[in-house]
């Protein structure tokens, strides 16, 4: 395993409120990843920040009669919101247009394109775009929408198509219409700038293929199978006003701006940057994590975003020969919901504004960690899944409460009400009780094996495995039974039980950290510094915290 890793959660656009299919998407199973990571003593950065420029917050600007920096700003903040409610923590979290980050951003940007500019890698072509007469401008990317000229009967966006994801040509877009006044598009002349992709099909192949068994089979596939049709070129400039003006002399390319996708990649570099700047380690401090090969770099997303990071993002980071390449690209599939019906895509128009699969309204009534929980327990990691309000009620209840809380509260009120609310000894202890010890350890190493394979839905099935047998080691060994008749026995039984919690302890930080550090109090235990290996047991005697009731109960409608 390397010692340091650059671990980033695709940005997101910071034009809506965050739902539960971003979570499980891009962001829970990076932090879970990077909570492991640092209990394992690995160094660190988890870097994020808001996508704030380009067509897509230019259109909601437009739609709510306000400006792109508004909305923008105001976007960011709330989901730098959710996040820290999820107990999601960045370690930066940045925006590609929020004051703090935009100059450092921008300035990286333009140098970034400026390089690939001078290595002679952008084609300058006069090309046909769409156009809407009615409002005068071009219509890159969403503002123009047709049926797919790949699977034909599908509704695309002029970049990419929403079923498959597929990049698309909007030229060749079936009844193109602009999605700013619904008016069929017309095919006008502009200028732009195209990055060759196809002059790194071979490379990019390579390098994919030395992935094989490593990377999820999805990420693979989808990219080889890319690079096997063959690359376009792409225009990395755009005719719209809000992003980055094109760093270009050229007279040809004022008024442009680059594509956003060019320079939001580049806001994983320039976030590091400003961090390292705000930890005092100088903007450069950003090469460390980036040029240096002993720290690997993981970018997780969401499904939709694979052509970029798994071809785009290295195919510029290859035509730069600054940064190293990713070492791994983790896709998630989308989550669905169910509200009554067949599943369906959470939409802004669709979904209602107070459904709890917005995780702000989430937030207003429900746990953090059952969501982290029920989240990672459907994470789509091979196909698209669904959350299902009467699922995640059925699961937090039998699940975190029937079996994790259960085991938790049985074991430490125990110790509170017959054991003087103390750590008891342990020296009776029996082969089973050994045995289901020697099983936390086991499992500590089985779970970490799975989350460092990228595989957390499995990690998170044996965590709640663990849990059941501890409820079942506490059935078998009896302790309301021993407690008279056989009180060191009873001792041993329960000091067992508490180092199982301890292991409980350890096992679901990454996954649970806020139940985590409740069980630390629980345990009587102050230092918060988890260290993924099997902890030594408490000494006898040690004085235990206040017993609490560790997950709620939920009720059958309680999600609406
Ligand atoms: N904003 C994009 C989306 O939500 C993701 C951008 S990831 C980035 O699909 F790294 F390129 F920024």
């Amino acid at each position: 395993m390397p010692s340091r890793y650059l671990v980033t959660s695709g940005l997101p656009y910071s034009n809506g409120r965050l739902h539960v299919g971003h979570i499980a998407g891009a962001y829970l199973p990076a932090d879970i990843y990077v909570r492991y990571l640092r209990a394992c003593g690995k160094d660190v950065r988890f870097i994020c920040g808001s996508d704030d420029n380009g067509v897509t917050i230019e259109i909601s600007a437009m739609r709510a009669g306000s400006t792109p920096q508004e909305v923008s700003t105001h976007f960011h903040q709330r989901q730098k919101q959710d996040f820290a409610g999820l107990g999601i923590e960045f370690d930066v979290y940045g925006g590609t247009h929020q004051p703090d980050y935009q100059e450092i951003h921008e300035h990286l940007s333009r140098e970034f394109f400026r390089r690939i500019y001078d290595k002679g890698y952008f084609t300058k072509r006069r090309t046909k775009q769409l156009y809407d007469p009615k409002v005068k401008r071009f219509l890159p990317d969403r503002y123009v929408k047709g049926i797919c000229h790949h699977c034909g009967d599908h509704e695309a966006f002029g970049d990419q198509c929403e079923r498959t994801g597929a990049i698309i040509d909007a030229l060749l877009l079936k009844n193109p219409v602009s999605t700013i006044t619904e008016e069929p598009a017309e095919v006008r002349e502009t200028t732009h700038w195209y990055l060759r992709l196809n002059e790194f099909e071979k490379p990019l192949k390579e390098w994919l293929e030395s992935k094989q068994g490593q990377w999820r089979p999805s990420v693979l596939n989808f990219a080889l199978g890319q690079i096997k049709q063959g690359l376009p070129e792409r225009a990395m400039t755009r005719d719209i006003e809000w992003g980055i003006p094109v760093p270009l002399d050229d007279p040809e390319a004022q008024g442009k701006v680059l594509f956003v996708w060019f320079d939001a990649l580049i806001g994983y570099i320039s976030f590091t940057a400003a961090l390292c700047a705000e930890r005092g380690e100088g903007v450069e401090g950003y090469q460390h994590w980036w040029c240096d090969p002993d720290s690997a770099i993981v970018h997780f997303i969401g499904e939709d975003n694979t052509v970029f990071h798994a071809l785009i993002w290295p195919a510029m980071l290859m035509a730069d020969e600054r940064h190293q390449l990713p070492a791994a690209v983790v896709a998630n599939n989308f989550v669905n919901i169910r509200l009554g019906g067949d599943a369906e895509k959470v939409s802004k128009s669709q979904t209602p504004p107070d459904s709890p699969v917005w995780v702000e309204e989430y937030l207003k009534r429900f746990d953090a960690d059952a969501l982290r929980y029920y989240l990672t327990a459907i994470a789509p990691e091979a196909a698209r899944t669904a959350f299902d309000p009467q699922d995640f009620v059925v699961r937090n209840n039998s699940e975190l409460v029937a079996a994790f809380g259960n085991f938790v509260n049985r074991t430490l009120t125990f110790a509170k009400r017959y054991l003087d609310g103390r750590m008891p000894d342990a020296a009776d202890q029996t082969e089973r009780d050994r045995k289901h010890i020697a099983r936390a350890g086991e499992t500590l190493a089985k779970v970490g094996g799975c989350i460092e394979g990228h595989r957390f839905r499995a990690a998170l099935e044996e965590l709640m495995g663990y849990a059941r047998l501890c409820n079942e080691h506490f059935n078998a060994r009896e302790p309301w039974r021993t407690r008279k008749d056989d009180p060191t026995d009873c001792a041993a039984a329960i000091a067992t039980c508490i180092h199982a919690v301890q292991h409980l302890a350890v096992l679901s930080w990454p996954f649970l950290p806020r139940t985590a550090v409740r069980l630390l109090e629980m345990l009587g235990l102050s230092d918060r510094a988890v260290r993924w290996q099997s902890p030594t047991p408490l000494a006898a005697g040690h004085a235990l915290g206040e017993p609490e009731i560790l997950f709620t109960k939920l009720e059958p409608d309680c999600m609406g």
